[in-house]
């Protein structure tokens, strides 16, 4: 029961987002202006020692910007440690925390700082670490991971809560307006029966086990009376397998009644993580249900009387408002969603929410950069980690914009150049957009991908585009329209490769296989194991399909470009389909009965990245041993080429002799785009009209 009640809807009934979503919320003295929160996420941008740095404030001030009330700042340590995440650790650090809680209040914006500590010992392994010791200190990092918890003094501990302590005397002087407590990680895994094994004053009973997240909240109130305490409660929910690290729902619901007596003003009920895949926590799509929390939220809210919000794959407004209405939460956290489209907050509010452009849970930009210690940034949204340098600028001069192909890379620059100011015609040859991301979405859990499009078919329609659709548009067409500037879009087709046989009846293409265009049957070999070709084993492998694949690639890959967070689940699908997949393996001819092969027996380990044999692009070392091969004699049916993407041509030679700017973007400039580099081209083309 909230404190914060809200007119509720009988479930089914039509929700309006913005009544919802807009109503303010009262959490101890933190009003929040709406019922949007960005939940804690690590971002890669601050400085080495944790600071604040200018990207990052910029990054949170755009957000902030966009209407959200509530930000929180992920992962922020208590002490050094080698993550690259913040810390707030000296006084000195304190005045770059205030710049980002005065960049956010500027927009009635609440700051929350995330209060975390790994489950590592942070000063063996930086000591290891600054002794140049790392091989000792990746051994350790490793070792440490799986027992810490069970090893960790009770001194230490002492000492973490001390220095929580500090971290929230600090924070309250650099103007946070909340504390959340971590309450996964090293909180979670001493909380959790699955992991803790300790037999001391932290291990057993639910009374030793939660007792350090007890101990947490309480040197929070202490090192900072007033602040608001929120706690991420990881709940470990139907499938103990996805995440360990925290409390099966009717010990979470005993542990918030028993934190609330101990100060917490807020819960954010989570997935519970450690399982050492980020997709337990960040479920890639297809990969969990829609809000897949609520029932765990629903409950915790029905048990403590402070307000309540929920996180993870809440997949619109409409369903954002109606988990509020329907009281599994009072507000929610919009991670990926906001990350996405920062404006997402200001759309409800302006009644838009059909315009806000939709994550479709790739985990690519986000995840996958983490992941790879890179800075967070959205495949969809080029403007994303360059806030406030890359802002659509009105056009000193509108202009007549042609733009050719209405692939991803084509509707970004028509998007962008029409907003602008510019007078935009975007030919599209097909009868729909959306280009490559047509067949994208086809392949089993991606159907995800549709959102984009159904989003830039919106978004070019407000931006006032006038999209011509099933026009094969030729340079004489575009020659008698005048236009100022032409942007070819115009995409690409499936590569084929010059292997003998390439060409025969039996051997099919994996892009109209995708489009339901071809049918395989029986034992398929598939040429190429990339993204396409792998995602076409899985779709042919189900039993709507029945066939028997083999995946032959040259590399030592399968799927390389694929998120880390999906990669896993694409194998066990080929385990489960007993798709056989071959690397190091180059076709040498297709038969009608069988594809001839060369497998290579000792690819070489490519130089300065031991461990990865024959990753792409992979320069073989000086010393590298002559090659062992052997041939392989692959049975089939048919055949399905996937081996990459060659450019559409499209002559612009009339366009350039008429003094017409060209520029091209996406698959047909040259090298295969993925979506990312495909929207970012479209952005940068159109901001330089
Ligand atoms: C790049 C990235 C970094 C994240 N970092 C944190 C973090 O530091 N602390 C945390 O508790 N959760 C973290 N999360 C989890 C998010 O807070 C959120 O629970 C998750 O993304 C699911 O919500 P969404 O579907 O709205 O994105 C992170 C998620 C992403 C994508
Ligand atoms: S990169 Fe993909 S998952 Fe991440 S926010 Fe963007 S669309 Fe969503």
């Amino acid at each position: 029961m909230s404190t914060n009640p809200i007119n509720t809807t009988d479930s089914g009934a039509t929700i309006d987002p913005a009544a919802v979503l807009m109503q303010p919320l009262e959490i101890r003295h933190m009003r929040l202006k709406n019922r949007i929160m960005f939940p804690p996420m690590t971002t890669g941008y601050e400085a080495r020692d944790g600071s604040i740095t200018e990207q990052s404030i910029n990054f949170y001030r755009r957000v902030a910007e966009g209407g959200t009330a509530y930000i929180v700042l992920g992962d922020v340590t208590p002490v050094h440690t080698i993550s690259p995440t913040p810390k707030l650790v000296t006084d000195e650090q304190i005045p770059s925390f205030r710049a980002l809680a005065d960049a956010l209040h500027e927009f009635d914006c609440k700051l929350g700082l995330q209060v975390f500590h790994p489950e590592y010992d942070t000063v063996a392994v930086a000591n290891l670490f600054a002794k140049g010791d790392m091989a000792g200190a990746r051994a350790k990092l490793h070792h440490d991971m799986a027992h810490y918890i069970n090893e960790v003094s009770v001194d230490r501990l002492a000492e973490i809560l001390e220095s929580i302590r500090a971290l929230a005397r600090r924070a309250t002087q650099a103007g946070a307006d909340a504390i959340e407590v971590h309450g996964d990680r090293l909180v979670g895994s001493l909380c959790s029966p699955l992991i803790n094994e300790r037999d001391d004053a932290y291990g057993g009973s639910f009374e030793n086990r939660t007792r350090f997240a007890r101990q947490v909240v309480r040197a929070i109130r202490e090192g900072s009376p007033d602040i608001c305490i929120d706690y991420k409660l990881p709940i470990i929910t139907e499938d103990p397998q996805i995440g360990r690290g925290g409390l099966f729902i009717d010990e979470a619901a005993t542990l918030a009644r028993l934190l609330v007596e101990d100060g917490v003003d807020t819960f954010h009920v989570g997935q519970a993580n450690h399982t050492g895949n980020l997709n337990d926590t960040i479920p890639a799509m297809g990969t969990r249900p829609d809000s897949f929390m609520e029932p765990y939220s629903r409950r915790i809210k029905e048990t403590v009387d402070v307000p309540v919000s929920t996180v993870g794959a809440i997949p619109d407004a409409t369903e954002a408002a109606r988990l509020i209405a329907e009281g599994a939460c009072d507000y929610v956290g919009l991670g990926r969603p906001i990350l996405c489209d920062p404006d997402y907050a200001n759309k409800v509010a302006a009644d838009q929410a059909d315009l806000i452009r939709p994550c479709i849970m790739c985990n690519r930009g986000c995840t996958d950069a983490i992941a790879s210690r890179r800075f967070i940034s959205c495949v969809l949204n080029a403007q994303g980690g360059h806030e406030y340098r890359r802002v659509i600028e009105p056009a000193a001069e509108p202009k007549r914009v042609a733009v050719i192909g209405g692939g991803p890379a084509g509707l970004e620059a028509a998007r962008v150049a029409a907003l602008r100011g510019h007078r935009v015609t975007l030919y599209e040859r097909a009868g729909e957009l959306g280009g490559q991301l047509g067949i994208a979405s086809v392949p089993p859990r991606k159907a995800t991908m549709r959102r984009a499009t159904r989003w830039f078919e919106r978004a070019v329609d407000e931006a006032g585009v006038d999209v011509r659709l099933g026009v094969d548009v030729t340079p004489a067409m575009l020659l008698d329209d005048h236009p100022d500037a032409v942007v070819i879009a115009v995409g690409g087709r499936n590569a084929t490769p010059p292997i003998p046989g390439a060409d025969a009846p039996y051997v099919l293409d994996a892009w109209k296989v995708l489009a339901g265009e071809q049918r395989p049957h029986g034992r398929t070999v598939i040429i190429g194991g990339g993204l396409v070709g792998a995602e076409t084993a899985e779709l042919i492998a189900q039993d709507d399909y029945g066939c028997a694949v083999t995946i032959v690639e040259m590399m030592g890959r399968i799927a390389g470009e694929e998120s880390s967070t999906i990669l896993p689940i694409m194998m066990e699908d080929f385990a489960a389909h007993h798709v056989v997949t071959m690397v190091n393996t180059k076709v040498e001819r297709i038969g009608e009965t069988s594809v001839e092969a060369v497998e290579t027996l000792n690819p070489p380990t490519p130089t300065g990245r031991p461990g990865a044999p024959g990753a792409p692009g992979a320069t073989p070392a000086a010393d590298a041993p002559e090659p062992q091969t052997r041939p392989v004699s692959i049975p089939c049916d048919c055949v399905i080429m996937a081996v990459g993407t060659a450019p559409l041509a499209f002559d612009t030679t009339a366009l350039e002799e008429a003094g017409i700017a060209v520029t091209r973007v996406g698959d047909c400039n040259g090298r295969a785009a993925d979506i990312n580099r495909a929207v970012e081209e479209g952005w940068l083309a159109a901001a330089a009209i």
